[in-house]
């Protein structure tokens, strides 16, 4: 574009900007929302070596953040330097960025945050006889002077944006500023158990929590109610070891707000390990809900970039397709050991039938009856207290065990043992397994006993669950039977059916249906799965591909959503009366599929009621 001749002649000098405005500008970036500021000087308290951190927030951060510590403080003559830009005690060469132990690197979060504030800090090192007050209004150093102080730092932010007035008025609602106070708040006390935390928003003391406490003890403090149980992650696989506690798939939530990740002690976002953090749940996740708890990853530092924003919120990792798997797969561990996904299926296979169970009797047990291990789970550690919250009592799974069996947990290792109960299975309908049919109710629940517990188990999901596994298997294996239908029928569908049909044409026909297309959005039918042959070949492509598309909506593998479809197609209804023989196969191949606790849509497929339930609803102890 060509200026008038009028511009064109004006001299343009170039100069620097002025000091405060520099940092105005920084601080556009550093200090976003009152969250920022509260993580940036709770960081810097954290450097400090703080062995407690006191957070005060009123009117959400508009009108006061308030942090105090124990920390190492600032001396009188370096108190002033502290509020420069890029001054920074925490590192000193570009390399050290790639081994980075501190919270913070770039000396910019002060000078930021002191630009568009009024600001006043009081530091007093161990060393020192007293304490320094500093004061900043917009950037600007109002006082400096001694004063009486305890040993750390006192930091007071007011009237934050005051001076940049487009900014203060982009502050969302209060409640929207305190909901991203909190989440701060939490996540930097999840960082860093070991040290003490108080938290009070808006006059409301939120946590208040000790120093020293284990990760578990810190994140079931701040992310647990009555209502949510936890299970412990801990595993190590290739570039990453992880550490955490997670919700049970019963105490998930419709957002991903309970979800903490950190790498190396730095709370971070990343769509990728959040999206391991759910995978790590499988089907167990129902539909739109996520999980609950903290994920602390340990990668090598140098493996991580935490330079990519100013927030450092953000990282790169380099392997960060490894990561993601190897976090699957832990937290997956973690809920198998703690029973929730059960592994005692692989009891059966071990078990030769005709012969008893595997035995080991341990010298000193308490029980005084005789324990066994149950393969496949006995040696897997465990965490004892939350494994007998959830399920202290599984049916075990086919066998020739002529008891009823309950699991229980050894208090002096840790293990799952067996205890036998005195008295054999009596049931005549009941076989071998170790559970006893002892009815339905409403032709939709089947009641089994198992020792001292009653289990309650829903036919149609329990049914959905072991048709899910087998035909999914069947279809890995192109081996799902098809049966032709006496006369094919031709359909005509919409065109997002058209879409999803040209997509899952081909997996179509390698799982037992015969479908092609017939001009148009017409299909022809020659033949359907075996399994859902009872119902409207019509109806049934319809329906498959109407599953089919809002299951890849949400994110499903082709296969699995096919598979789920078909299963839930093909699955006894609530209503469908199965008789006694039907009713002991259906729980056999439950125990026996890959995942019993739960339907394909993470429905789950029972309850238990202990008789101790029972006893403690009737007064009786
Ligand atoms: N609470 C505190 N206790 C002791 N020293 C502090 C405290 N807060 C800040 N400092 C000192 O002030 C310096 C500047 O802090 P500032 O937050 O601006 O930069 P930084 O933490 O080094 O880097 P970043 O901008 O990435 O946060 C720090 O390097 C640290 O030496
Ligand atoms: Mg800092």
């Amino acid at each position: 574009m060509t200026r008038p001749p009028s511009d064109r002649a004006n001299k343009r000098w170039i100069k620097p900007l002025p000091k405060q405005l520099i940092n105005k500008i920084a601080a556009g970036e550093v200090v976003e929302r009152p969250a920022s500021v509260l993580k940036e000087l709770v960081e810097n308290s954290i450097d400090a070596g703080s062995e407690r951190i006191e957070i005060i927030i009123e009117k959400s951060g508009a009108k006061l953040i308030k942090i105090v510590d124990d920390g190492c403080g600032i001396d009188e003559e370096q108190i002033e330097v502290a509020f420069a830009r890029h001054a920074t005690s925490k590192i000193s060469s570009f390399d050290d960025i790639h081994n980075l132990l501190s919270y913070g690197f770039r000396g910019e979060a002060l000078p930021s945050i002191a630009s568009v504030s009024r600001l006043r800090m009081v530091s007093r090192p161990h060393d020192a006889q007293s304490g320094t007050e500093i004061i900043f209004e917009g950037g600007v150093i109002q006082h400096r002077k001694p004063i009486a102080a305890p040993v750390g730092t006192s930091i007071e932010v007011e009237n934050l944006f005051y001076n940049t007035p487009a900014r203060r008025k982009f502050l969302k609602a209060e409640s929207t500023e305190a909901r991203h106070i909190a989440r701060v708040a939490t996540a930097l006390a999840i960082g860093r158990p070991d040290i003490g935390f108080t938290f009070t928003l808006n006059g409301r003391k939120v946590f208040s929590r000790p120093p020293g406490e284990s990760l578990a003890e810190r994140v079931a403090g701040v992310l647990g109610d009555r209502n949510k149980k936890f299970v412990v992650v801990a595993g190590h696989i290739g570039p990453v070891a992880v550490a955490g506690l997670v919700s049970t798939p019963q105490s998930v939530q419709q957002s991903r707000s309970g979800q903490f990740l950190f790498i190396n002690n730095r709370y971070i976002s990343s769509p990728t390990l959040s999206h391991a953090f759910n995978a790590g749940y499988g089907e167990l996740l129902p539909r739109g809900q996520h999980p609950v708890g903290a994920l602390l990853l340990s990668v090598d530092p140098t493996e991580v970039d935490v330079n990519v924003h100013p927030a450092k919120t953000e990282v790169r990792l380099s392997r960060e397709r490894e990561i993601h798997d190897a976090v699957c797969r832990i937290v997956k561990d973690a809920l198998r050991h703690d029973g929730i996904i059960p592994s005692i299926r692989t009891a059966a296979p071990d078990r030769v039938p005709g012969e008893p169970p595997v035995r080991e009797t341990r010298s000193g047990s308490s029980s005084g009856g005789e324990r066994h291990t149950i393969p496949g789970i006995g040696r897997q550690p465990v965490n004892t207290h939350l494994l007998s919250e959830l399920y202290r009592s599984v049916p075990a799974a086919g066998g020739p065990a002529k008891t009823d069996d309950i699991i229980e947990v050894d208090k002096r290792t840790g293990e799952i043992i067996t205890v036998e109960t005195a008295a054999p299975s009596a049931s005549p309908t009941g076989p071998p397994t170790g559970f006893r049919f002892i009815g339905r109710f409403a032709d939709m629940y089947l009641l089994l006993q198992t020792g001292d517990d009653l289990y309650v188990v829903d036919q149609h999901t329990a049914h959905e669950r072991v048709l899910y596994e087998e035909i999914l298997e069947k279809i890995e294996r192109h081996v799902l039977e098809g049966q032709r239908l006496l006369f094919p029928v031709q359909v005509e569908l919409t065109p997002e059916q058209m879409v999803v049909f040209e997509e899952s044409n081909a997996l179509l026909n390698s799982s037992g249906f015969q479908v092609g297309p017939f001009g148009g959005r017409m299909v022809n039918i020659e033949a359907v799965p075996v399994v859902l042959a009872k119902k409207s070949a019509e109806k049934v492509l319809l329906k498959v591909l109407d599953d089919i598309a809002s299951l890849r909506k949400t994110g499903h593998d082709l296969k699995k959503a096919m598979a789920q479809a078909m299963a839930c197609r093909s699955a006894v209804m609530a209503g469908d009366r199965l008789d006694d023989r039907e009713a002991v196969h259906l729980v056999e191949r439950l125990l026996r599929s890959d995942n019993a606790y739960s339907c394909p849509h993470g429905r789950p497929t029972f309850i238990k009621l202990s008789r101790a339930d029972l006893d403690r609803q009737f007064g009786r102890g």
